[in-house]
């Protein structure tokens, strides 16, 4: 069975069953400022999961292109994907448990529609905690569908789980399908949910049946809702026998597309190995860049957001296509569009935009990395007067983080020159910038959207960028007396004799709205507090400070706008922290002023 087989036939089943097709929406989410794009789907539908009235009924089906990006840098093993098609069914308040669990169990394993044998079949429920109890009557369903006490897993909340979507609204336990693949358990506490490799999961079936409160309590809802998803590309790699994703019919001609471009006939994938990374890299990015440019909300490249993570995308797989002689990937993008035109006709009427954005960004990262050898160039000097003969690896990054400029190529370079990297050095630096994007990133994508800790940091780099704001517009005197963060909205206390005048808080809002806009990346480094104050970092007066402190710089080099001695924890990059409003500026106490603000 191909994907749309698959994908024709969950929408012919549900449409049996009494459910409504509906269209799945834009990849860059309407009405929901808070994530870049749309990462299940669920997400276009929460103002209904929330109670809202659904035109088309209480029970529906859709297939939904998502994107997901926290596994980025994971993208060429056999299994990550950055862009996914998810096939799901709501009960809106009409069926839940029993109906959802027995419909799933019979679309999977019925000869008439997917016909996985059933002893291939193992499940996860939640195993309950102190908010909510073990979900006993899910794996009543599943016992009674026949599936075996050994084959069903409890699992704790990070497993089996889903929502709240923002900070409070509905969640509940979700439970999980896996597939066995055959492997032998990797030892006696194997079973489904294990991530060994034996078990893969296709589909989730989530009960919101709780409305999580701002207290942090979980109230019953009088309305409960199912929520499913199952991945298209999973679920065909299991139907087919397939070891990964990408050795389904899926991505065949998307892999033909750059074999092809690589030597005509003459590279088979599957030969080797670094090759073939290379080449998973580029048709994952490139059917997630296709998919962005292609979609009715189109975004282009740039410096922040969704464009960011476009411009990301694109230049990984420029890379890796430069790595496999490819000079344009044009035809790569040429070959999604005709593979998936029929599920995604918007593909097909946005082709022109589509190549003509990436050709555009393919050549400005080719200028780039010219700029990136020359900044290599001007670096050379000094290090070849050192005895080492090593370029640091701090060097490296910020080549690599600033410049956009692959370790690869900085290693390559060095070693015309005699040189060698210290790659241990920009391993570790190198590792700190992915914990933080991935801690950045599961929190977005796990529940959908922001959550209180990612604003929390935002508004905290916010006050950095304010504090040096009112420094340019007030004077030095402006310093800062405190200050206070919600998910909502930033306190900043500071001193000062008189109210702002509205001119001086609109140039305030515009000098921190430009360095958002500027994307400036915002670094941190450990130093004594005399060498914090000798780099002309702002130490808070009366603040107790270790031997060490942390300096956060925002922006690069000599021309930093703000270097804050701080705790942290900051945005790696102020693009993605929204606009800075000045909702009120008030007196506080006496000589001291007070200024509300939000992100959005
Ligand atoms: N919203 C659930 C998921 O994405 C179904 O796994």
């Amino acid at each position: 069975m191909n994907s749309d087989e698959l994908r024709s036939k969950f929408i012919e089943f549900f449409l049996s069953r009494g459910h409504a097709q509906i269209e799945g929406k834009s990849l860059i989410p309407e009405n929901d400022p808070t994530v870049l794009f749309t990462t299940a789907g669920m997400h276009p539908l929460v103002p209904y999961l929330l109670g809202e009235h659904h035109p088309a009924g209480t029970k529906l089906v859709d297939y939904q292109k998502c994107i997901r990006t926290g596994d980025i840098d994971s993208v060429g093993d056999s299994s990550h994907l950055t862009f996914f098609e998810m096939l799901g069914n709501w009960s809106l308040g009409d069926y839940f448990k029993e109906g959802a669990i027995k419909m799933s169990y019979e679309f999977l394993t019925s000869s008439q529609w997917l016909g996985i044998p059933p002893e291939k079949i193992g499940v996860t429920v939640f195993e309950g905690d102190e908010n909510a109890p073990r979900d006993d009557e899910s794996a009543e369903v599943w016992r009674s569908l026949g599936i075996p006490e050994d084959r069903i897993s409890y699992r704790p909340k990070e497993d089996n789980w889903w929502g709240p979507a923002g900070n409070t609204g509905p969640c509940g336990p979700d439970s999980e399908m896996f597939y066995d693949i055959g492997r032998e358990s990797c030892g006696p506490g194997c079973g489904p949910g294990c991530s060994c490799g034996k078990w893969l999961e296709i589909w989730n079936d989530v009960f919101m049946q709780y409305n999580k409160t701002s207290a942090g309590s979980y109230e019953p809802l009088s309305r409960k809702c199912v929520d499913t998803g199952m991945g298209i590309e999973r679920t065909v790699t299991i139907l087919n026998g397939k070891k990964s994703v990408y050795d389904t019919e899926v991505f065949a001609p998307i892999i033909a597309s750059v074999t092809g471009a690589m030597n005509p006939g003459g590279y088979t994938y599957g030969s080797d190995d670094g090759q073939d990374r290379s080449i998973r890299i580029i048709c994952d990015h490139i059917r997630s860049a296709t998919f962005i440019l292609g979609d009715p909300k189109a975004v282009s490249p740039s410096n922040a957001g969704a464009g960011y993570v476009l411009r990301r995308l694109i230049r990984r797989a420029v890379r890796h296509g430069r790595k496999l002689g490819i000079e344009s990937l044009l035809p790569i993008a040429r070959a999604v569009v005709n593979k998936f035109a029929q599920a995604y006709p918007e593909l097909k009427e946005n082709e022109n935009y589509i190549i003509q954005e990436l050709k555009n960004e393919e050549q400005k990262f080719l200028e780039t990395l010219q700029k990136g050898e020359h900044e290599f160039e001007k670096l050379l000097p000094n290090i070849l007067k050192g005895a080492s003969r090593v370029l640091s690896g701090r060097l490296a990054f910020k080549l690599y983080d600033t410049y956009g400029f692959p370790i690869e190529l900085t290693e390559e370079l060095a070693a015309e020159k005699g040189l060698s990297v210290n790659k241990e050095e920009f391993d570790e630096a190198f590792k700190k910038h992915q914990e933080l994007s991935r801690a950045q990133g599961s929190q977005v994508f796990k529940g959908g959207l922001v959550d209180q800790g990612e604003m929390a940091v935002k508004y905290h780099t916010a006050t950095h960028l304010l504090h040096r704001a009112l420094h340019m517009v007030l004077g030095d005197h402006a310093a800062q007396k405190g200050s206070n963060i919600t998910a909502e909205r930033m306190r900043f206390d500071f001193t000062h004799n008189e109210p702002m005048t509205s001119d001086q808080v609109k140039q305030v809002e515009v000098i921190v709205n430009e360095q958002i806009q500027k994307n400036l990346p915002v670094t941190m480094e450990l130093l004594t507090l005399e060498e914090a104050k000798a780099s002309g970092a702002i130490a808070l007066f009366g603040e107790k400070y270790e031997s060490q402190v942390k300096v956060y710089t925002i922006g690069e080099g000599t021309n930093f706008f703000s270097k804050e001695v701080c705790g942290g924890p900051h945005v790696e990059r102020t693009g993605t922290m929204g606009r800075f409003t000045i909702q009120k500026e008030q007196s506080s106490s006496a000589g001291v002023r007070r200024i509300r603000a939000v992100l959005e």
